[in-house]
């Protein structure tokens, strides 16, 4: 059977939605997450961007050894000498070069003819290749592009060393059949294409990107560009589990195959969420909440008699927990450990007992702590950070008659106890101004979400804010089964990430 390479650029386009929010570390702890997921590349950053970027990119290839790391690149001389310094000491780097394409890019944005874009994709392929063997290059735009254009430019970059050639559907404007005749198209009629695999890169625009993929495999393309939970430039890129799942499921109808452990999919999708802050709506396929919930009552009685009337696919195939165990105040440090590797967790000792330590909490608060409970406490270790000033304490007074007044107390930077309190509009607002008071760094509340992660009145609370200073975006979360703590805490998470950023 053929396989199809997966290639993840949630790193990368998908980061790039999310604005550059995510540090060195978390992009580190989705890497190695994508590696047990089994993708084959790994699109790890845009190194020209910034030192920071560079230096993530940098530290994934040196830390992630088994699939292609790949960094991204302009067309220009120094954005491929970035991309090299960057996966140079990856065990399997790559270079990723684009430039437009499109009539409608070439005259409004770059002002250059299309003889000049093809020598410098030329060009700067053959650069990239004299560090690297492993070249792939994306006429930008190429969903609207003239097709015998792209053939064109697909031959001088394969000649000048381009070993993977990726056909972009920038804007998400193509519709499958018209996608899969441009893939069919280069198939026939460039020269040299047996030397480069083809590789599909949609956007979600039109909500297409997954069928167009399918179908640009179908016919021939064997890599697909995608993002955990389609994340991406404006509406996203084609979601890596949709397309998993789809030749999975479809194997009838594909015959294809990829190396994906489809049952790290869920934890991916997970960790992708917490840490971007950008969350899965519940009817999305495979990984939204309702995915594998049956609510009507036909429906309820088929599966009870044969899961296969109305599913197909097992929730277990892309690892959805079975909560049947649950854990409560009892339940020891062991239990709790062996409940973690069971989920497919693996903490350090530090990291046990911090996460051990909020289990008890929530245990005291709550009779049952089920899995999604746990996996709440998981994802608060993985996006803590270092804290500057840490939250001892925060109480309030609130009501339909009262002013609302909020006390906290923090430590600071150097261990001391610092106290404040404030007056503000509604509880959340009292807090937040308490610990203005305090901690002294302007910014500016763009985005307050409130979700509760799991059911019932004693249900663990979730917020996730968003907060600007210097035009710089910071998130924030936290969890709790009192949302106001929950509150406090997103707040000095995002926070303590503005005060480790200025340094
Ligand atoms: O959407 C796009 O065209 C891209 C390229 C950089 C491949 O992300
Ligand atoms: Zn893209």
């Amino acid at each position: 059977m053929d396989r199809v390479t997966i290639f993840d650029t949630t790193l990368r386009d998908g980061e790039q939605a999310a604005g550059g929010l995510l540090n060195a570390r978390e992009k580190l702890d989705i890497a190695r997450q994508l590696d047990t997921l089994g993708v084959d590349v790994i699109e790890a950053g845009f190194p020209v961007n910034s030192a920071a970027e560079l230096e993530a990119v940098r530290l994934i290839a040196k830390e992630v050894r088994r699939p292609v790391i790949c960094a991204l690149s302009h067309a220009n001389a120094e954005a491929v000498d970035q991309a090299w310094e960057a996966v140079k000491n990856a065990a399997h780097p790559r270079i990723h070069i684009f430039l437009s394409a499109s009539d409608i890019h070439l005259m409004h944005q770059l002002k250059k003819n299309r003889e000049e874009i093809l020598e410098a994709s030329r060009a700067m392929v053959a650069r990239g290749k004299e560090y690297c063997q492993d070249i792939e290059f994306s006429p930008m735009d190429a969903s609207r592009t003239e097709p015998s254009y792209i053939y064109r430019i697909l031959e001088a970059v394969i000649d000048a060393g381009a070993t993977t050639v990726n056909i972009p559907d920038t804007v998400g404007y193509a519709v499958p059949s018209e996608y899969g005749e441009l893939i069919a198209g280069i198939l026939q009629n460039v020269r040299n294409i047996g030397k480069a695999v083809i590789s599909v890169h949609c956007h979600n625009d039109l909500g297409l990107a997954v069928a167009n993929s399918l179908e640009a495999v179908r016919l021939g393309a064997r890599q697909v560009e995608c993002t955990v939970n389609g994340i991406g430039e404006r509406a996203g890129n084609a979601s890596l589990e949709e397309i998993v799942m789809g030749l999975r499921t479809r194997k009838d109808f594909f015959n294809l195959g990829t190396g994906i452990d489809t049952t790290q999919i869920y934890k991916a999708s997970h960790l992708v969420s917490d840490l971007t802050g950008f969350p899965v709506q519940p009817n999305k396929a495979i990984v939204g909440a309702n995915a594998f919930r049956h609510m009507s009552g036909i429906h309820q009685d088929g599966v009870i008699k044969k899961a296969q009337t109305y599913e197909i696919m097992d929730p277990r195939d892309v690892g959805i927990p079975a909560s049947s165990l649950v854990l409560g105040k009892l339940s020891g440090k062991h239990g709790f450990s062996e409940r973690l590797a069971e989920l497919g967790y693996a903490l350090s000792e530090e990291a046990l007992a911090r996460a051990f330590q909020s289990f008890k909490e929530i245990a005291s608060k709550k009779k049952e702590v089920n899995d999604r409970d746990i996996e709440s406490i998981v994802a608060q270790e993985q996006r803590s950070v270092r804290e500057v000033y840490h939250l001892e304490h925060v109480e309030v007074v609130a009501g339909d008659h009262s002013i609302p007044t909020a006390t906290v107390r923090l430590l600071g930077p150097d261990g001391q106890s610092l106290a404040d309190a404030a007056l503000g509009t509604g509880p959340v607002d009292a807090v937040y101004k308490a610990i203005n008071r305090i901690v002294k760094v302007p910014n500016r509340l763009t985005e307050f979400t409130v979700k509760s992660i799991t059911e019932g009145i004693d249900a663990i609370g979730e917020v996730l804010i968003r907060i600007e200073s210097d035009g710089i975006t910071f998130t924030g979360r936290g969890a709790s089964t009192d949302i106001i703590v929950a509150c406090a805490k997103a707040y000095m998470n995002a926070l303590n990430r503005l005060l480790l950023a200025k340094g």
